[in-house]
């Protein structure tokens, strides 16, 4: 099983070693091959996404990613900066759906912004589409304008769009998902207003008469917005597009307290996928040995089950994960009176130990 291992910028390097470090102890066939992304790519090789990078990913059965970004790319052109490297490998590898799960875990209910009582053993799944929508629809870019409110000036367009094959794939991945939790679907859109989302809205309808044991209910994205925070435990799986996906997953993220602990995956229709914590590269904190490594660590679990067909090896880790929590230890995102501080490289090892003695998992 080879996995393209690309940690990016910022704190991508000191996650994806503890996460390295975990799969290490797991004793599995994996041959790690790694490259540069987003601004380190940029830095060496003249390009956020180089093609070799681009090829390895291609060619390995999985991609274990870190994150891309730093401040001090900002000032270059769109194409270069690092962000360019996620958005050109989802696309590049046709990964379309995108799993963003929001687990509040018993230990850390009190790190959430909002009540205990609202987010105690919330467990949501927000599957986002990844490849279209208004983050890659043509035409898009900036010229004067011919008419509109102000003819004559500067003017800045994108362009929101969705085919009918889009969303009818995305449609069976959620509905799939569902079948496989609380057969409770929930599709966001802005169909009041988008005609994009009115044909989103048309197919997850059509396309749920194929899964009729799943409930499927059409929200607004603001309201979504707001029930997220009025009453997230209502929520099951969520399905959205791109756009609304990258904000309502956020928002359900910091539902949980700790962004710090989310993974990602984003898959293509064969699910060989990308894996990713789903918080970005932090350059505030890089290199202090602080972060978090618990949401790649989780991401690397997540892709032994959906990609390298290895669940019992996933679920030791998710084992593992637990142990720690349970043991007290704590980086400093989620730490609180009473629990033990540790920096990134104890977390790696405590959830390696932890793995050791987690034999197999009934
Ligand atoms: C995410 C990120 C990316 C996105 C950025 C870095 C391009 O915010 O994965 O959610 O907007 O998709
Ligand atoms: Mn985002």
């Amino acid at each position: 099983m080879k996995i393209a291992v690309l940690p990016g910028d910022g704190i991508g390097i000191e996650i994806i070693t503890e996460a390295v470090k975990v799969l290490n102890v797991l004793d599995l066939p994996l041959e790690l091959e790694w490259a540069d992304v987003g601004g380190k790519a940029y830095d060496n090789h003249g390009h956020p996404l180089p093609e070799a990078t681009l090829n390895l990913a291609k060619a390995a059965d999985a991609v274990l990613f870190g994150a891309v970004g730093d401040w001090k790319y900002d000032k270059l052109e769109r194409q270069f900066r690092p962000e360019q490297a996620i958005l050109g490998l989802r696309k590049g590898l046709g990964l379309f759906a995108n799993f963003r799960p929001a687990l509040c875990y018993p230990e850390l209910t009190h790190a959430s912004s909002l009540k205990p009582e609202l987010v105690a053993g919330l467990d949501i799944l927000i599957i986002r589409e990844l490849t279209g929508d208004i983050y890659f629809g043509q035409p898009r870019g900036r010229r004067t304008a011919v008419d509109g409110h102000f003819p004559g000036s500067e003017e800045a367009f994108d362009t929101m769009r969705y085919s009918r094959p889009e969303i009818e794939r995305i449609a069976h991945v959620a509905f799939q998902a569902a079948m496989k939790r609380g057969k409770k679907l929930t599709s966001v859109d802005k169909a009041n207003v988008l005609e994009t989302s009115q044909l989103w809205k048309d197919v997850m309808t059509e396309i749920h008469a194929q899964y009729p044991e799943v409930a499927l209910d059409h929200m607004y994205v603001d309201n979504a917005a707001m029930q997220l925070v009025k009453a997230p435990k209502k929520l099951d799986v969520v399905v959205t597009g791109n756009m609304f996906g990258d904000i309502l997953s956020d928002e359900a993220a910091m539902l949980t307290g700790s962004i710090g602990m989310l993974p990602s995956a984003s898959l293509d229709k064969n699910n060989k996928g990308l894996y990713e914590p789903s918080h970005g590269s932090a350059p505030d904190i890089a290199g202090k040995g602080i972060a978090n490594p618990l949401a790649t660590i989780l991401s690397a679990a997540m892709m032994l089950k959906f990609s390298l067909q290895q669940p019992d090896a996933a679920a030791r880790i998710e084992a593992a994960v637990q142990s720690v929590l349970a043991q007290g230890l704590r980086t400093a995102d989620i730490w609180s009176e009473g629990t033990t501080k540790v920096s990134t490289r104890e977390m790696g090892d405590a959830v390696a130990t932890a793995i050791t003695t987690i034999k197999t998992i009934k």
